[in-house]
């Protein structure tokens, strides 16, 4: 399973890129605000805001070299469609993100006959997650976290379309999405998503087990205790 990054900080991609473990990066309307709300940034116009989100999916596609799913904001077909063909030509590596719906799904295939790479999010059944791969993106995101909060197991979710996509298949990529803690990323593992994509917080935490520290500590106190009685 690939790791992707679930943010729209820079910062944060940068230091994640350089440990080396970073296959791409997915953002969405709402971590684009949280990055741009934390840097302090305030724009004038919607179309200043705009620019500067362009301006960040750009940055981000340079700097991993690896896909970079970036939303499109319209709800009607032509509006995601036109919007999808100027955020594809951002970047080749750019993915367009638009929502499970009939409008996404018009406009998915369109985007994806014109050879447009394709993240269908929003994703909470395994029909859903079907209708996406029929209509010819190249991911979809069910959202873990999400069907969990409503008392239903998004693991078992991903496990699902991972079955009807082998069964039936289908190329589409499976991005565990919404993911809230570690063992999060191990169980979509497990179920077979091709890609978790993960917040800052949960990937650092998954470099971590205290045994791993205590390990480090005691090599280095048994280092130091050996060179003293040479
Ligand atoms: O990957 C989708 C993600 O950004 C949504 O996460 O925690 O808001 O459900 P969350």
């Amino acid at each position: 399973m690939k790791l992707y990054l679930d943010t729209a900080n820079v910062q944060e991609i940068r230091e994640v890129h350089a440990l080396g473990v970073l296959a791409g990066v997915t953002t969405n309307p709402s971590l684009v605000a949280k990055a741009l709300g934390e840097a302090g940034e305030r724009f004038d116009s919607e179309a200043a805001f705009y620019a500067r989100f362009t301006e960040i999916v750009r940055e981000i596609a340079e700097l991993v070299q690896a896909p970079v799913s970036a939303e499109a904001l319209a709800t009607d077909p032509e509006g995601m469609i036109a919007e999808g063909r100027k955020l594809a030509a951002l970047n080749e590596h750019v993915v367009v993100k638009l929502p499970i719906s009939e409008a996404g799904l018009r406009a998915c295939r369109v985007l994806a006959d014109e050879g447009v790479a394709v993240n269908m999010t929003l994703v909470f059944s395994a029909n859903q997650a079907l209708l996406a791969a029929r209509a010819g993106a190249r991911y979809v995101s069910p959202f873990l976290g999400r069907v969990d909060d409503i008392g239903w197991d998004g693991v078992e979710l991903v496990r699902s379309i991972r079955e009807i996509f082998d069964v039936h298949d289908l190329g589409t990529e499976i991005i565990a999405a919404s993911v809230r803690h570690p063992q999060h990323v191990t169980a979509a593992a497990l179920a077979g998503a091709d890609i978790a994509t993960v917040p800052y917080k949960v990937l650092k935490a998954m470099i971590k087990h205290p045994l791993t520290e205590i390990g480090i500590q005691r090599f280095l106190a048994d280092w130091e205790k050996a060179k003293q009685e040479l």
